[in-house]
């Protein structure tokens, strides 16, 4: 890649490595069409120059981090790191609600959401709810585990966020394009955003009791907060649940309810469907001995810092064993850190143990598919993952 070395270059020595781009083009296009391989490559280039950053230019430059120390400055400063402007902006899903609101006014959303999300609060409201949807959906013989995943979540969100206030099909018909390959997630969606729109105004008219609509109906902006919240549980969960499962199939000694925790903490390593994350610098900073110009893009990268030999010995390797020990501070994030972490990551875990867990009373086993990555809008299974699941007799 020919373009002059930007303002982003480390205190005190030369610019930062690029991987292979074009000329005019940058890596734009490589970014579109496989932005995993582009990450890595800027990484192992990166190292090799002595730095866990390397620069990427797609419409405009950018910074890629993934050491504990970027991930820590990135997302702990949320009045220099601010998402406006930045990635997620891009999809109609994500550009609205609390996703959307920057320091200050992020922090007086979230306390009003917190509470809610906690942890102990969703448990103790769904976790009968999900465990019934889960036993009520357990596939018998071979079946797709995306596909099965997806299903099941959507039974679960619509439980968690409407009770029986909203026909299942109506949360199906909204999130299918987040199922399409890039670019259909970032396509405008103004008909189906209209829809399920007016759907939630409905529900909140007279919200079941016990359900995540009752908060989303007392908010200044419920309808986009509950629209954007219920997009962005989606595909993160189902593709989690995927993974997990496929993981689960290669190892028959951890289909036991009391590694459910550290399967789901393993599978959301090794597989973190918030693959990538992005801030753009309000000023001029210096993060990990780099300096950073205001208005410059950067990111973060779940996948890159979960895949780090230096924080994860054999990184690539599914062993939820290394849960059992203490995790490199600033090293684990599937649902990011600090302020703006996942408001979902509560209700996300109960909805994968619980899935998880659904399957300990048969043998599971892998039919067909490689586990293989792809790095769309979330990481998702690049091909279909075939399962079997047996029930156990006597
Ligand atoms: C395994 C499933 C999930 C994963 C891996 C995941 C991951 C993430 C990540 C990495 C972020 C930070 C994005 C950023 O700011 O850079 C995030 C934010 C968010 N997530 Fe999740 N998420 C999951 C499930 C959910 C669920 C179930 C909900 C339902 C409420 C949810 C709602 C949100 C919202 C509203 C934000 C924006 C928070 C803010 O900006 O303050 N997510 N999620």
């Amino acid at each position: 890649m020919r373009d002059a070395p930007s303002a982003a270059a480390p205190a005190g020595s030369g610019p930062l490595a690029r991987p292979q781009g074009l000329p005019l083009v940058g890596h734009l296009p490589r970014w579109t069409s496989d932005p995993l391989a582009l990450l890595q490559e800027g990484a192992a280039r990166g190292r090799t120059g002595g730095r866990r950053a390397f620069e990427i230019r797609l419409w405009r430059p950018v910074t890629v981090g993934w050491s504990p120390a970027w991930n820590r400055a990135v997302l702990g400063d949320l009045a220099t790191f601010r998402s406006r402007g930045s990635l997620s902006q891009i999809s109609p899903y994500l550009s609205a609600g609390v996703v959307a609101l920057d320091h200050p006014d992020h922090r007086a959303r979230r306390a009003a959401m917190n509470p809610t999300f906690h942890r102990r609060a969703v448990t103790a409201a769904f976790a009968d709810r999900f465990g019934r949807i889960v036993r009520a959906h357990l596939p018998t013989g071979d079946f797709d585990a995306g596909r099965w995943s997806s299903t099941v979540v959507r039974s679960m969100l619509t439980a968690a966020f409407f009770g029986d206030r909203m026909p299942p099909d109506e949360l199906a018909s909204f999130v299918a394009p987040l199922d399409q390959p890039m670019p259909g997630p970032l396509l405008r969606r103004p008909v189906r955003i209209s829809r399920m729109n007016a759907a939630l105004r409905q529900v909140f008219q007279a919200p079941q009791p016990g359900t995540l609509a009752e908060l989303f109906a007392e908010l200044p902006d419920g309808v986009e907060e509950a629209r954007v919240a219920v997009a962005a549980a989606y595909d993160t969960t189902a593709h989690s649940l995927a993974f997990a499962l496929w993981e689960l199939a290669d190892r028959p000694d951890l289909n036991d309810p009391a590694r459910t925790a550290a399967v789901v903490k393993e599978a959301l390593r090794l597989y973190p469907s918030g693959w990538i994350g992005s801030r753009v610098a309000a000023t001029d900073t210096e993060v990990d001995g780099l300096l950073v110009p205001a208005g410059r893009m950067v990111l973060y990268s779940p996948y890159l810092t979960h895949r780090d030999p230096d924080l994860w010995p054999d990184p690539e390797a599914f062993r939820p064993e290394r849960f059992d020990g203490p995790q490199p501070a600033w090293g684990y994030l599937p649902f990011a850190a600090g302020e703006r972490t996942c408001l979902g990551a509560g209700l996300a875990t109960l909805m994968l143990r619980t899935a998880v867990a659904g399957f300990a009373d048969a043998d599971l086993e892998r039919v067909s598919g490689t586990g293989k990555v792809r790095g769309g809008l979330t990481l998702a299974p690049a091909g279909p993952l075939r399962l079997r699941r047996r029930r156990r007799f006597g």
